[in-house]
């Protein structure tokens, strides 16, 4: 089941948005690619493309933070480095065990979840802090 962007998801930081924009569309990728049984390579190119791609957005989101001194940035860092950690373990059992559907329904519904989860709380709070100061 592919994931609808929403205005429910919309920090109001364009940057930001434009950014889970792209990531949600990246895990969305990847489902269908799994769901429309193509063939492994392609299912890895968008499984690379959405761990690449949240690894740089992990990064620009802390590069923002330091420049405005947000005061929760160790603890929003730390949930993604967590995460990141949580994302190179899954993908590793993924390239182990090929990229059934069942894994792949798995690994990205859990994706999901959690980016769903992080953008509408600690990535909220953190747009509101810095559109407050911008
Ligand atoms: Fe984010
Ligand atoms: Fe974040």
């Amino acid at each position: 089941m592919a994931y609808q962007w929403d205005s429910s998801l919309e920090t109001g930081y364009e940057k930001v948005d434009n950014q889970h924009r792209q990531l949600v569309a990246a895990l969305n990728d990847l489902i269908e690619a799994s769901a429309e049984g193509k063939s492994h390579e392609e299912i890895f190119r968008t499984l690379d493309f959405l761990t690449a791609y949240t690894i740089k957005h992990f990064a620009d989101e802390e590069k923002l933070q330091l420049e405005f001194d947000y005061p929760d940035y160790l603890v929003h860092k730390r949930y993604h480095d967590e995460f990141k950690i949580t994302v190179g373990e899954m993908t590793k059992q993924i390239r182990r065990e090929g990229p059934t559907e069942a894994l792949i329904g798995q690994v990205t519904l859990a994706i999901g979840n959690w980016l769903l989860n992080h953008i509408k709380g600690d990535d909220f709070r953190m747009a509101a802090y810095i559109k407050a100061r911008s």
